[in-house]
């Protein structure tokens, strides 16, 4: 343990520190980290901005950030000082060749003052336009060297297109070599969705059975009870179909296809993933309505508040034809998969936060009990809740209690908090810690970027020839419009409507229990 607990010295330079991601994501997770011994004695943060602050102010701001959004609550008064001494700031213009001259010497400085090379991590928290920019002066400024120890990481959106991300690849890998940049996707640093790879391959038990014989269809659900917020310049640009389906929910699709990998090198795990994509069937233009359904919301209401259509929302156009809801189903063409369909589906000002896979299982081939004792026979299911609660539930069958044979459906469940009384550790620290340590295992690769790119390119194309006539199509706080539920009707399905799961400390309170969820 004390081993894995090893880092480097390191500096991450944050270009964009005076920003949002900065402030809710970053620092708390780096602040976490540093509560839970990871970091190294030999740290330090440098935040690069066009905004005037000083390091004073710099370090208040982000104590705020940590005292409002980092799952510890606030700030320990007996450790902020310690680990406020490591956070600089620097107000510079990112366009200025100098500034990464002399970010060079204040590197080399600093190494000299801790008599160690550091890993030294550039951050792009960037709007996606400036990240070429920075990257060439850094490379100009031979920042890119010491490729053992220099990381560049990039956030999403990466590209806005199969062409972009092609193009902004090509630039990338001329300046770093590939394995020397993390593009982000804080999906795959969630605990539970990690856990799809320790759940499928740690067990004997399901691996036999994950395959087309045994599975009938899966859901794949990410609801957000938020609408766009500020972000309605980006959101315009970019909609739910690139910023949720091309990312998130074609990663969590990855783990639960990919075939098993020989070993938890990154690359391997890459490897297999990328197999998964490439063997997505491909949507034919004619096909895209009968595979994907799009949405936007209009006003309704949330929780018993009255919240705003999407055209409402601030910096959207008020005709805008942006979609914030999106259902699809893929096919993934290899022997393991063939006819089994995957249905994603991601929406913002749905009726909750929640995110879930549903593995579906075929009904039992053949009939034992006699039809009054399986009135209330439900196939197998199986059920990774990834947030807000983190669980794996499976479905099974047993005997009613009493004298004549009845079956009936129960839940075996596993609660991340109930069983490890902790709660998971937010997405950003473990990702933050990995690139510390140079592990890419939860980092996009240039292909896997490219993949999922052509994947999602026939519904981008086809839905920007074709503009919706029918936007807003669903009411805030309900599960989207109608076509989502028509478009798994085909397959005589249903979506399954998540329920949150409710810990009530370490327990437990499962809504998912209920009789209807079952
Ligand atoms: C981001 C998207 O990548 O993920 C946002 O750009 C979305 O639009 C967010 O709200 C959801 O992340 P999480 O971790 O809150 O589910």
């Amino acid at each position: 343990m004390e081993n894995e607990k090893h880092c480097d010295p390191t500096v991450y330079i944050i270009f964009g520190a005076s920003g949002d991601l900065t402030w809710r994501k970053l620092v708390p997770a780096l602040y976490n980290l540093s509560l839970g011994g990871w970091m190294p004695e030999k740290f330090e943060v440098i935040g690069m901005s066009f905004d005037e602050m000083s390091d004073e102010k710099f370090r208040d701001h982000l104590r705020e950030g940590i005292n409002q959004f980092s799952r510890r609550g606030k700030v320990k008064e007996e450790e902020w000082p310690k680990f406020a001494e490591c956070l600089h700031y620097a107000k510079v213009d990112l366009n200025d060749a100098k500034i990464y001259k002399d970010l060079a010497k204040r590197l080399a400085a600093l190494e000299k003052k801790w008599g160690a090379e550091a890993n030294r991590i550039f951050y792009l928290a960037l709007p996606p336009g400036m990240v070429a920019s920075v990257a060439r002066h850094l490379g100009d400024a031979k920042l890119n060297e010491m490729r053992q120890r220099v990381r560049l990481v990039v956030e999403k959106p990466f590209g806005h297109d199969l062409a972009s991300a092609r193009d902004l690849n090509h630039l990338l890998t001329e300046i770093f070599e590939e394995r020397q940049i993390f593009r982000i996707d804080h999906y795959l640093g969630k605990e539970t969705v990690q856990n799809i790879l320790a759940f499928r391959f740690g067990n004997a038990l399901f691996e036999p059975i994950w395959n087309r014989q045994f599975i009938d269809h899966i859901q794949i659900t990410v609801a957000e009870e938020v609408g766009v917020g500020h972000r309605g310049a980006y959101y315009e640009k970019a909609g739910a179909l690139r910023d949720m389906i091309q990312n998130h929910l074609l990663q969590i699709l990855c783990l639960i296809a990919m075939e098993a990998p020989v070993s938890f090198d990154d690359n391997e795990i890459r490897n297999k993933k990328v197999d998964v994509l490439h063997a997505i069937r491909p949507i034919r233009p004619d096909q895209v309505q009968r595979f994907a359904v799009r949405g936007q919301y209009g006003a309704g209401q949330i929780n018993g508040h009255s919240v705003k259509g999407y055209h409402d929302e601030e910096n959207v156009a008020e005709d805008s034809f942006t979609e914030t809801f999106v259902a699809a189903k893929f096919y993934v063409d290899n022997w393991r998969w063939q006819g089994v369909p995957f249905f994603l589906r991601t929406g913002k000002r749905l009726p909750a936060r929640i995110s879930e896979i549903l593995i579906q299982f075929k009904p039992v081939p053949h009939q034992t009990f006699p039809a009054s004792a399986t009135l209330d026979l439900r196939p197998n299911r199986l059920l990774i809740a990834i947030q807000p609660e983190e669980g794996i539930l499976l479905r099974f069958q047993v005997k009613k209690p009493g004298p004549v044979m009845h079956l009936s459906p129960v839940m075996m469940q596993f609660y991340y908090r109930e069983a490890f009384k902790v709660a998971p550790p937010e997405a950003y620290e473990t990702l933050l810690l990995d690139i510390m340590k140079g592990d890419a295992t939860l980092f996009l690769r240039k292909d896997q970027t490219e993949a999922a790119w052509s994947v999602i390119a026939p519904i981008m194309q086809v839905w920007n020839e074709v503009r919706s006539a029918d936007f807003p199509n669903y009411q805030a706080g309900t599960w989207g419009p109608e076509a989502a539920d028509t478009l798994i009707a085909q397959d005589g399905i249903s979506w399954i409507t998540p329920t949150p799961l409710h810990c009530q400390g370490d327990t437990a309170v499962c809504g998912i229990t209920t009789e209807s969820r079952i």
